[in-house]
């Protein structure tokens, strides 16, 4: 299995296999068990993961750094102000120079064709580290936190309430690959990505998103309760108009109650308290939040082993 992985590049779960996404849950998991007793590994010893970032960023930065230095290797930040891409020279020339360098490239950009473009032109890995159309690295740390708790993926009923983001785009692919049931609570007109959903329809055909406009009803029995920003980064001007449209559109307590007693609370982060979740919902028991961030560590740590060392 450890072949499949080298050289290649992580833009959508949807192009890895249910079995390749499983593997690589389960090396995190026991890379994060084996960091915790003291074991050190560094497979990446001596290479480099250059980090571009169009975007702010705590967690992806952090736990891409962070991952790099304890594999062994390490990684360059490089803002928006160092590189501008498209701006300063073609995401092309960036993606060839870059990859005569370094063993690996993260990009955090607003447009998705551009962290396409790059592994399309770079002759060494690229991780999709959030793009205006999917996060699929949050996704494994949300899956890898989801099997730390509940000992499974198949058969899970997760519910996703708030904006049909990007973050949404990267739980349907992720619910479709690993055989979960994926629920989504929208107001009309933020449903699923069209194009994500043209895609699954190709990639993963039978495979069904159930929207509901009530998010109460649509998180009754949940296994997996997540919720997202209701504006993300770049839609900034829309944020008033957006505040009146998701008003009903959080996680709470009372939902909490609703959902299965098992239920495990999810939120990327960063959060907005009192829009699409409480302060109350992000510290219930139920509540996986800061170990889904921490994960994002660890889930990272085993995807850039397997596609760089
Ligand atoms: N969840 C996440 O991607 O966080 P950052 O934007 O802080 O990296
Ligand atoms: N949907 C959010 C996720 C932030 C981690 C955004 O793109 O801003």
């Amino acid at each position: 299995m450890i072949e499949n992985f080298r050289g290649r590049s992580f833009v959508s779960l949807l192009d890895y296999s249910t079995e390749e996404i499983r593997y690589i849950l389960d090396l995190a998991i026991r890379m994060k068990n084996d960091y915790k007793a003291g074991k050190r590994e560094t497979p990446l010893a001596g290479k480099t993961l250059a980090m571009i970032f169009q975007k702010p960023s705590l967690r992806t930065m952090v736990s891409f750094q962070t991952g790099m230095h304890q594999l062994g290797g390490h990684a360059i930040y490089l803002g928006p102000d160092q590189i501008g891409i498209g701006k300063r020279e073609t995401t092309e020339d960036i993606a060839i120079v870059l990859s005569s360098m370094v063993d690996g490239i993260m990009a955090r950009t607003f447009d998705h064709a551009i962290v396409e473009d790059l592994a399309k032109y770079s002759s060494k890995p690229v991780i999709n580290g959030l793009t205006d159309f999917n996060h699929p690295c949050q996704i494994m740390a949300d899956f890898q936190t989801v099997l730390e708790r509940r000992g499974r993926l198949e058969g899970l009923k997760l519910v996703y309430i708030g904006d049909g983001n990007n973050v949404a785009t990267s739980l349907m692919f992720g619910a479709a690959r690993m055989g979960m049931e994926m629920v989504m609570a929208t107001p009309e007109g933020y449903s699923a990505n069209p194009k994500a959903l043209e895609i699954l329809k190709e990639k993963v055909p039978g495979f069904e998103v159930k929207h509901y406009i009530d998010p109460m009803e649509a998180a009754v029995g949940a296994d997996i309760l997540c919720t997202d920003a209701w504006f993300s980064m770049g839609q900034e001007k829309e944020a008033e108009a957006r505040r009146k449209i998701f008003g009903k559109y959080k996680i709470d307590v009372p939902m909490i109650d609703i959902a299965d007693p098992e239920c495990v609370v999810l939120h990327c982060l960063p959060a907005h308290y009192g829009e699409e979740i409480t302060h109350e919902a992000v510290r219930h028991p139920r509540s996986a939040v800061y170990q889904e961030a921490e994960n994002r560590l660890h889930a990272q740590k085993a995807i850039m082993a397997l596609l760089m060392g």
